[in-house]
């Protein structure tokens, strides 16, 4: 589409009314809409970045699992950076991708459940490539850090071959596999920081992730686990 509010929205509506096939790509030259986790929203300068959503069908995976579509894409992303010699790449839990401490690229995973395997699963994937200013100082992008600018067509396909490779491992139930690597690029795990949850603010350390994908804190000597909702990363 040239032009949308939400890849994501969009492909929800077309996997709700149409038989379209796993794979199916939504993608936008400019999303006027986009939405992104904690119902913030996702903004993208037009022509400059990838915007774009994938319907996948992971009929295979359990409910309890679904965590590990989150892995995947983490991955694929990390594996794509990699690929074009990127360093400092860090997945913020649960899948922001961080290069040499900035957002590079933010996910959007929607699924849709039917008993308890999953039926649809929408991955939205906002991945700053050519833009060079940012609202905010936190944000950056691939041509930053690479000091040219790359096709959009190719950083689509060869982060979509990524997403596949790691898509079939988890269809093979490589899980710890996935979860082993998904943890050595975990951000900040092992060392010591500030959080925030409803209780204030304290020092921890990330231990890891729980099967659900719940955040495991060590706080002096003890864990907690915590759904995205519930904690906020500090310094
Ligand atoms: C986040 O970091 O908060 C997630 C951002 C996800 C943005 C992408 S862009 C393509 C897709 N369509 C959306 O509306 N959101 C996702």
């Amino acid at each position: 589409m040239p032009e949308c509010h939400s890849t994501n929205t969009l492909a929800l509506e077309l996997s709700q009314n149409s038989a379209i096939a796993e794979g199916t790509i939504v993608i936008t030259d400019n999303q006027t809409a986009g939405r992104g986790q904690r119902g913030s929203s996702w903004q993208a300068e037009a022509g400059k970045n990838l915007t774009f959503s994938i319907v996948l069908k992971p009929v295979f995976l359990e409910v309890k699992n679904q965590f590990f579509l989150t892995v995947v894409t983490a991955l694929a992303i990390s594996d794509f950076l990699r690929e074009k010699m990127l360093d400092f790449i860090t997945i913020k839990w649960p899948n922001d991708i961080l290069v040499h401490e900035k957002k590079i690229c933010g996910v959007l995973i929607e699924n849709q459940v039917q008993g308890r395997a999953l039926q649809t699963a929408v991955v939205g994937i906002g991945l700053n490539v050519n833009q060079i200013h940012f609202p905010v100082s936190t944000a950056g992008s691939i041509a930053q850090f690479l000091s040219h600018e790359l096709s959009l067509n190719d950083v689509l396909s060869g982060l979509v071959s990524c997403l596949e490779a790691r898509y079939l491992q988890l269809r093979q139930g490589k899980f710890d596999v996935l979860k082993h690597e998904y943890l050595l690029h975990l951000h900040w795990k092992g060392e010591q920081h500030f959080f925030e949850t409803e209780q204030g603010v304290f020092s921890g350390v990330i231990v890891g992730v729980d099967e659900h994908g719940r955040l495991a804190v060590e706080v002096e000597g003890k864990l907690a686990f915590y759904d995205v909702k519930q904690i906020r990363f500090l310094k």
